[in-house]
């Protein structure tokens, strides 16, 4: 039986269901994709088909998978995401220390904030666009305001809005980075949210053997085997389901305020 350790803040911690973990991670993917069903992310990947399918079908992700999206439309995209990361990772790092199941979810590795700004500034840079003169959308403060309050009353929440869009990113956002490239063609500078160079300091169990310097595909599968073995409370559980649904609705606002663009 391997152990799996997560590499945090310079020290190897030992996850607490190293068993259960091992026995997720080492089925083969369609033993995995049936044995999801009945998991915490089967039942949030449930709750959330609709939504996601509606989110995609928005005018701004069509036109990002179109290759129609403008420099301008990225920019917003980018900035009123940067607002919305930034948040809701400064909550996490506040409220983890408190939190075991927080803590054992949170990856410096894949927080974006940093990434963010530095595309939104190639972009505005690009566009002229001085970002102290504008503000975020009101969708944006929306979510800001729901993060907020999740921090104070129900942090637990916080895993299903954190899981939501780093998990989207690890695998829809290869599709979308290609898209992006091909469109818009940016600088390596401008396409930092969807690189993970911090992932190569992390090592995973991965189908039962240690992995060091996981790609994001194989990081985002632990990710989920991860949230999987949690020990959570049936409230716990509901609330992380529900915050997940309330998060992807939120994202659809915003995506739907960039219609303009
Ligand atoms: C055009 C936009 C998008 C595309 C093309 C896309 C594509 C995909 C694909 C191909 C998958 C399955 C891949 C896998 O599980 O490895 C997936 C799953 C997922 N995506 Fe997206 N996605 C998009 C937008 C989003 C957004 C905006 C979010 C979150 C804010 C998101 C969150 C998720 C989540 C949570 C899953 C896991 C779903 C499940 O367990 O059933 N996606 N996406």
């Amino acid at each position: 039986m391997y152990a799996i350790y997560q590499f945090l803040s310079g020290y190897f911690i030992k996850t607490s269901s190293d068993k259960v973990l091992d026995q997720f991670t080492s089925k083969s993917s369609r033993q995995r994709a049936n044995d999801l069903k009945e998991t915490l992310i089967g039942r949030i990947s449930e709750r959330i088909r609709d939504v996601h399918a509606e989110v995609d079908s928005k005018p701004f992700f069509t036109a990002i998978l179109n290759y129609k999206v403008t420099p301008e439309a990225y920019f917003y995209y980018l900035f009123n995401m940067y607002h919305i990361y930034k948040t809701r990772e400064q909550a996490l790092e506040r409220v983890r220390s408190n939190s075991i199941p927080i803590n054992q979810v949170c990856f410096s590795e894949i927080y974006r904030t940093f990434e963010l700004e530095r595309d939104m500034n190639y972009f505005a840079k690009i566009l002229g666009i001085d970002i102290n003169s504008i503000k975020p959308f009101k969708s944006t403060d929306n979510y800001i305001t729901y993060l907020n309050k999740l921090e104070k009353e129900t942090p637990i929440k916080l895993i299903g809005s954190y899981y939501i869009e780093s998990y989207g990113n690890l695998a829809g956002g290869i599709t979308i980075a290609q898209r992006i490239r091909k469109t818009l063609n940016p600088d390596p500078v401008g396409m930092s949210f969807y690189n993970y160079p911090e992932l190569k300091n992390l090592t995973i169990n991965w189908k039962g053997k240690e992995v060091t310097r996981p790609t994001p595909g194989q990081f985002k599968n632990y990710f989920q085997d991860l949230i999987n073995v949690l020990l959570l409370s049936e409230d716990e559980e509901n609330n992380i389901i529900d915050a997940s649904y309330e998060a992807f609705k939120m994202i659809g606002e915003v995506i739907e305020e960039l219609s303009p663009y």
